[in-house]
């Protein structure tokens, strides 16, 4: 009989032992499964005994990390981003790296787009009014004013960075609410934009030149990393919305929070930052944590990395990183590979 298979999670996002997983796999693989940041905390001796790694997002998979897993044959991303994973040393070790692309395309997109209505409408400082003084605000602020961002949403322009997956979703929501969306994507195959009905513009100056908000779903790379940035607010449209659901070192933070304090743009709605969970200094720690009366008060919204979640999505995103792993291990079938440049020869 052969050895079971070795499957192992460095830092689970799920409080049950692994029940999606072991269902998704079958009884014969065994399943280690931790709740870690850093890979100091993790056994060696089950780490080097993993025929495949399942991981999140709160553990990275650097050079060192690699050196850790001589077993291995593949690393699947339960989850769309993979910036923190080396894609070159596992490439270059011989391990595929896939990721879940497909799991909540349809979650982000809804945040994105309530991200922008709760500041468009200003839903929180309707809700802040009349929670602050059930009694008092009912009498004295049931009213429609004190909203800085509240506008018409048909017909302003909607624009997106990054025509993939999510941005396509986005978009398609955005119509819906009877907006004009535009697109930048170098990389998107020509013809996406008559396929989902939006408008290219060749570069990321002509998006912010005309865009009411502005909605970020590309990766995070070296070339998108700080791609908006002071230059870039100053170019904005002075009441023009920022929405990141992508990733945040995408965005300059500390010259976003100054900015709308400046008066450049608008505001922002915000689901992810450079830093996760951010630290107490923090530039939109500082700032989120006393928008009383100050001018980012119903211009900034954040949320905790939450944009992917529900139930549904998250069960997806167990059940099909572990189908990833197990059509590789058991029929030697690749699908969302993301590391096939670095990719020269494969473990066998
Ligand atoms: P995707 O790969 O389908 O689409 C990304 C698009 O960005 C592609 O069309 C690509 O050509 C484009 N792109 C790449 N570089 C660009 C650049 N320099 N400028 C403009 N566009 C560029 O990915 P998908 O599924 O749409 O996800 C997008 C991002 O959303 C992920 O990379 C991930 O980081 C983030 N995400 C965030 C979640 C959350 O909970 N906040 C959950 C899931 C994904």
């Amino acid at each position: 009989m052969p050895a079971s298979l070795r499957l192992f999670t460095p830092d689970a996002q799920y409080a049950d032992d692994g029940t999606i997983e072991r269902r998704t796999a079958g009884a014969d693989v065994v399943f280690d499964i931790f709740r870690e940041r850093t890979a100091d905390k993790l056994p060696r001796d089950l780490l080097a005994a993993a025929d495949g790694i399942v991981i999140w997002h709160e553990m990275a998979i650097d050079d060192a990390f690699v050196q850790l897993i001589p077993r291995c044959r593949i690393v699947v991303r339960a989850g769309v981003g993979f910036d923190h994973i080396d894609l070159r040393a596992t490439g270059a070790a011989g391990i595929p790296v896939c990721n879940t692309p497909d799991y909540g395309t349809s979650e982000v997109a809804d945040h994105a787009i309530a991200l922008m209505l709760a500041l468009g409408r200003a839903l929180l400082t309707y809700h802040k009014e009349l929670t602050s003084d059930p009694v008092g605000n009912f009498v004295t602020r049931f009213d429609a004013g004190h909203t800085p961002l509240v506008r018409r949403m048909r017909g302003r322009v909607f624009g997106v960075v990054g025509l993939g997956r999510i941005g396509i979703a986005a978009a398609l929501r955005a119509k819906a609410f009877g907006m004009e969306v535009i697109a930048y994507d170098p990389y998107a195959v020509a013809g996406i934009e008559i396929a989902t009905g939006v408008r290219r513009v060749a570069s990321l100056e002509a998006l912010l030149a005309e865009s009411d908000v502005v909605s970020i779903h590309c990766p995070l790379t070296d070339e998108t990393r700080n791609m908006l940035g002071a230059p870039q607010f100053e170019a904005m449209k002075d009441d023009a919305i920022l929405i990141n659901t992508a990733r945040g070192g995408i965005v300059d933070v500390p010259a976003l929070v100054a900015a709308i304090e400046a008066g450049s743009i608008g505001g922002a709605g915000i689901d992810v930052l450079p830093v996760e969970p951010p630290r107490p200094d923090d530039a939109i720690v500082a700032a989120y944590g006393n928008l009383e009366g100050s001018r980012l008060d119903g211009r900034l919204i954040l949320t905790p990395h939450s944009a992917w979640s529900s139930p549904e999505s998250a069960a997806d995103a167990r059940r099909l990183a572990v189908e990833t792993a197990m059509l590789y291990l058991r029929d030697g079938r690749l699908r969302n590979l993301v590391n096939g440049e670095h990719l020269a020869t494969r473990r066998g």
